[in-house]
């Protein structure tokens, strides 16, 4: 069940929002058939690449840890019965609440947010939360109608955006899914509705390192989101960096 924000809780600064939906300006083509780039010449082998990023991942989220003041990344299984769930803090100092979130539009918010900016500019506790677009059930005022992924991108770390109103095709279904995630460094391109690489050299990479960590998010009685506690492995809400198991 999730808990409610002190109401005198520190406010830290807050950060800056996703743009609201600047309409691409390529042709509906150009929009709907991005070119899946190949891996990177001399790039190292996948599994010895993952490994890799697994090890940097581990460590740099324990460099961090010791410096977030309750709960922590890797140990948040013995910690999660300590957490309580956060309300997510908008620009503007209210909170993201399902009743005033417009449908295919995001905003970028630190989990766990600890109210010094320091650590809630970290890249590693940045999410973005996404209210889907209509077509895709953004409509309904309810949980449903919302996601919230690691910014980092499970390819080589760099930060991903949201594209609202972008168009693109799923390569499963075929059908055309209105609103994008789109990493700006190699273009990889994760599916709205899971956070799986469709497009792209993180579309390339196998199970769990092609899936964006995503937080369970639930809504209390007065409208606001809340992120539950998570647990970050690959079973669960994933491990930032690195990726995250999702069910075919
Ligand atoms: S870092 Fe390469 S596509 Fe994101």
């Amino acid at each position: 069940m999730s808990s409610e924000v002190k109401k005198n809780e520190p406010k830290p600064a807050a950060i800056s929002q996703t743009p609201a939906a600047p309409k691409p300006a390529a042709s509906p083509a150009a929009r709907q058939s991005p070119v899946p780039k190949q891996p990177l010449p001399g790039s190292q082998p996948q599994g010895r690449r993952n490994f890799f990023k697994f090890i940097a991942a581990v460590g740099g989220i324990l460099g961090i840890t010791p410096f977030i003041p309750f709960g922590s990344f890797f140990t948040a299984s013995a910690s999660i019965g300590k957490q309580e769930g956060q309300r997510i803090l908008l620009p503007d100092g209210t909170y993201a609440n399902v009743k005033t979130f417009p449908p295919d539009s995001a905003v970028i918010f630190p989990y766990p947010r600890t109210g010094d900016e320091r650590f809630d500019s970290e890249p590693f506790r940045r999410f973005e939360l996404i209210r889907l677009a209509p077509a895709e059930g953004g409509d309904k005022n309810n949980v449903s109608s919302f996601r919230a992924y690691s910014m980092v991108c499970v390819h080589l770390w760099c930060l991903w955006d949201y594209k609202a109103g972008r168009q693109v095709r799923d390569p499963k279904t075929g059908k055309t899914i209105v609103g994008n995630i789109e990493c700006p460094c190699h273009g990889s391109n994760y599916r709205v509705h899971d956070g799986v690489a469709i497009y792209g050299p993180a579309a390339l990479q196998t199970p769990p390192n092609n899936a964006l960590p995503m937080l369970d998010l639930s809504i209390d009685s007065e409208g606001y989101i809340v992120v539950n506690p998570p647990t970050y492995t690959v079973d669960r809400n994933g491990i930032i960096g690195y990726g995250r198991k999702v069910k075919a």
